[in-house]
């Protein structure tokens, strides 16, 4: 797909600008000023990060897994750096977040992707996870297009039905796989065994007494 990039200095969010456009289309912003995270949390927005969101088409149930594609794609794209990821999408260098993404359904059946990656500055206080930047050390135009290049291959091979291939680029680059862990979720917190990224995108956790969780969506916590 060739992407339809509009580029604006300064936006509320890059994800709500989207959503009212077509299929190929992305919005990069140069700041914004209501940048959103999951679960209605705020993603701080200054001048010099990168804010981006893309159009795609919805993927019937294979929809969610978009968010590993996006992870992928921003680890692809951020190759020259030691970067990680944390189920299900945050991506990690040297142990701080360096990067988010916000996945959102649209009401003409496309799904915006948002993403958000500290290339010069993180925010450093109130956070629930320590956060990290790139220190400048990468272009905004570059990592622009890398990042691009790398959402089309990898949203492609899940349009063609390749999630195998998805999940295992994102093994590849999982912490926490095989270790004690922590998931937050709304009513409770667990503690046990990342057992398994399981071929549905879900974690699957193995707590001490040997119950299996199949989580889809909650805060993993590495200790
Ligand atoms: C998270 O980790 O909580 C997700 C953060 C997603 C932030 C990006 S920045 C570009 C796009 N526009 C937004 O308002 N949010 C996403």
């Amino acid at each position: 797909m060739k992407w339809k990039i509009k580029r604006f200095e300064q936006v509320q969010s890059t994800n709500e600008s989207a959503k009212s456009l077509p299929v190929g289309s992305v919005v990069i912003a140069g700041c914004q000023t209501g940048g959103r995270g999951r679960y209605g949390r705020v993603w701080t927005s200054p001048k010099g990060n990168l804010y981006l969101s893309a159009v795609v088409s919805e993927l019937g149930a294979q929809t969610p897994l978009l968010a590993f594609v996006a992870g992928v794609a921003v680890i692809e794209a951020l190759s020259d750096f030691p970067v990680y990821l944390k189920w299900p999408n945050d991506i990690l260098l040297n142990g701080g977040k360096i990067a988010g993404i916000l996945l959102e359904k649209t009401e003409d059946r496309s799904v915006v992707i948002g993403i958000g990656i500290n290339v010069v500055s993180c925010p450093k206080e109130n956070m629930m996870y320590p956060t990290a930047s790139l220190d400048n050390k990468i272009s905004l135009p570059d990592l622009e297009e890398k990042l691009l290049n790398a959402l089309n291959t990898n949203v492609d091979l899940l349009a063609q039905g390749h999630f195998d291939l998805i999940r295992n680029k994102w093994i590849k680059k999982a912490v926490g796989l095989g270790k004690t862990i922590e998931v937050h979720l709304p009513k409770q917190t667990i503690r046990g065994l990342f057992k398994e990224f399981s071929p549905q995108g879900e974690l699957i956790l193995e707590t001490p007494d040997k119950i299996v969780h199949k989580i889809t969506a909650g805060d993993v916590f590495l200790i």
